[in-house]
């Protein structure tokens, strides 16, 4: 099955570059050399090209199609495999169709999810895009859930509110079942086939072409098939390369989420925005980590302590356990850590589905029932599933507007363009999701963003437009950096590195920080930064080497990493998932502000930009910094 998969990619992947060469795109060959091996470099011109191949970057690649760009989409997996297709529960939109809804209360439960991190202009954004971003998917063909009466079938999500939080639980998040991002990327993928769209398949970009100005003229990419390199220049580059849970030991995210556009961005001198907000989801299953969706709570789903206790009563009364994912992991680790943890290791928790009808798991969350008898030897229509708070998403990446332009501060303005770069989705922080994001906005985020990147793009730049040569020697630094990894003999394999870093990022980063377990924290991913020079790869060739694309991976991994962790030791407050029990509070007066990390000479300095405290418009008011309670 997994070979007539992965032949068929290979097939696609071939087929399509032959459509590419006989395009106006491709250039000849030239070669690059170094003292001991000699590199193909081939040249490629698009009006846009996007880098990976998950919701945001289908969407970002369908619509700069459909606005008659010439788009090449990168990505080092195929596109169908990206990680979108692990999202379970759904996608947020106020389409009203379970009870009376509207987008400025899901803007409400946005900010107060973000915990006045997120910028209000980018919320609302969102949340008014949303309907219609839902209703075109639905337009796409994607196999949405029904109500009895044929509407699209809204489930109740953490965190979700009608009425400005004064209504009870709000009923806004669309699915297909449990398998919403499966079903959302295969309809993507459809289309963006429908739409022409020039796939490079298993190409993994390396870095930014940057030019001297400062701005961005596309990408530099390793052909994983064959070894060549590929300079792709574009007017446009946009990054939708997911985001980097693997620097964690325990993660929902794929193994393939390893934080590569935000290391291109960092590599190239530009900040990457609130890395310390780092998401555990209560429930990925003991040992194992796999996700089983807060779409179970959903649907009545209940956690239960060591005592058969509904402790969420306790520490949410009026949400439970659908307040927000901060709270409830927050409130299972106070748990466990008081000795009310279940297992013989009393370290875990159980999440109880074995009340609800079997109609209803059979339905509504026929995945997570499978991955339940897989990973946990659980039926669930008779036993808890073993839960744990597990790493599942990051708040933070690389800065944007709004529009998904990247920003980054120039003089005394902190929102300055960076030209001819945009980026979208996880990898992105537009911000809307601040210092916590809410159940079922990631797949929002990935469509609504995705998409304003391709308007954007068609706002500022026609198809076809001239662009400047790339520098001639654009993209040899990075070769020469290439080599020079690929010939890395040093004592220490990959695996072993990587294994630390997770370790460490793990202990050091988690639910609950204190300075003494950041200092710690950034002295050891500092460590784990510089034993990377000591890495040792095996396998020399460029034909299908794992060996060097996981290295080029931990390398991002740790910049991603090593960023985390100095913002979150240098944040001293609590807010959202950086829970510091030394400063137990949100402090408003001195914290209200993006953290911005950059990666200079191999070592993080911190800077920071302003909260968007405004809307785009008079439509809503921005809503005021005030206490969060579920
Ligand atoms: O629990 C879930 O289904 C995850 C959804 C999300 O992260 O948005």
């Amino acid at each position: 099955m997994w070979r007539a998969a992965l032949s068929q990619a290979i097939r696609l992947s071939s087929s399509k570059k032959a459509s590419i060469t006989s395009d106006l795109v491709s250039r000849p060959s030239r070669f690059f050399s170094t003292s001991s091996s000699s590199y193909t470099i081939v040249d490629h011109t698009y009006d846009a090209v996007v880098v990976g191949a998950g919701g945001a970057g289908l969407r970002a690649a369908i619509g700069l199609s459909e606005h008659g760009f010439n788009t090449a989409c990168i990505t080092k997996l195929f596109p169908t495999r990206s990680h979108t297709v692990a999202a379970q529960g759904g996608i947020n939109a106020a389409l009203g169709n379970m009870s009376e809804d509207d987008w400025r209360w899901h803007m409400y439960d946005t900010v107060k999810g973000s915990d006045w991190l997120g910028d209000q202009d980018a919320i609302q954004y969102m949340c008014r895009e949303a309907p219609k971003a839902v209703i075109e998917l639905e337009n796409y063909g994607l196999p949405f859930s029904r109500t009895e009466d044929g509407k699209i079938y809204q489930r109740a999500f953490g965190g979700q509110s009608l009425n400005f939080g004064k209504g009870g639980q709000a009923y806004r998040c669309a699915c297909a079942a449990d398998r919403t991002g499966h079903a959302l990327l295969h309809t993507l993928y459809g289309q963006a086939m429908k739409h022409n769209t020039q796939f490079f398949v298993e190409y993994f970009a390396l870095d930014l072409l940057m030019d001297s100005s400062g701005s961005c003229q596309g990408v530099i990419a390793l052909n994983m098939e064959d070894g060549t390199l590929h300079r792709f220049s574009a007017k446009s580059t946009i990054l939708a390369t997911g985001g980097y849970g693997r620097a964690y030991f325990s993660a929902t995210s794929a193994h393939t989420c390893t934080g590569d556009g935000n290391a291109m961005v960092a590599r190239a001198g530009l900040p990457l925005e609130d890395l310390e907000f780092v998401q555990f989801h209560p429930t990925g299953i003991y040992g194992a980590g796999c996700l089983i969706t807060e779409g179970s709570r959903g649907e009545g789903g209940i956690l239960r302590n060591s005592e058969g206790e509904r402790f969420m009563e306790r520490y949410a009364p009026t949400a439970k356990d659908l307040a927000s994912r901060d709270v409830v992991s927050r409130s299972m680790t106070m748990e466990i850590r008081e000795g009310r943890g279940v297992g013989p290791l009393k370290d875990h928790i159980y999440l109880h589905l074995n009340h609800l009808p079997p109609e209803v798991l059979k339905e509504r969350l026929p995945g997570i029932s499978e991955t339940a008898a897989i990973f946990a030897g659980v039926d669930v229509t008779k036993e808890p599933i073993p839960v744990l708070p597990t790493v599942h998403y990051n708040m933070g990446g690389i800065p944007t507007n709004y529009h998904g332009e990247v920003v980054h501060i120039k003089g005394s303005d902190p929102d300055t363009v960076v030209p001819g770069l945009l980026a979208a989705g996880e990898a992105a922080c537009a911000s809307v999701h601040g210092a916590n994001r809410l159940g079922a906005n990631s797949l929002l985020d990935i469509v609504v963003f995705g998409r304003a990147c391709a308007n954007r793009v068609a706002e500022i730049q026609k198809p076809g437009e001239k662009q400047s040569p790339l520098e001639r020697d654009a993209g040899e630094r990075t070769i020469a950096w290439l080599d020079k990894l690929r010939n890395s003999n040093g004592s220490l394999p990959t695996s072993k590195i990587r294994l630390n870093m997770q370790r460490v990022m793990q202990n050091n980063a988690a639910v609950f920080r204190t300075q003494e377990t950041l200092e710690e924290g950034c002295k050891l991913i500092d460590k784990a930064w510089e034993s990377f020079h000591d890495v040792k790869i095996s396998d020399r060739t460029l034909i299908w080497n794992s060996d060097l694309i996981e290295t080029l991976e931990l390398e991002n991994l740790l910049i991603n990493a090593c960023i985390t962790m100095h913002s979150a030791e240098a944040r001293k407050e609590s807010r959202g998932a950086h829970a510091r029990e030394d400063f137990s509070k949100r402090d408003d007066a001195n914290w209200m502000k993006h953290s911005l990390g950059y990666w200079e000479n191999e070592k993080v300095r911190l800077a920071y930009r302003p909260v968007h405290m405004n809307t785009l418009d008079d439509e809503i008011e921005p809503f005021p910094p005030k206490a969060r309670v579920y």
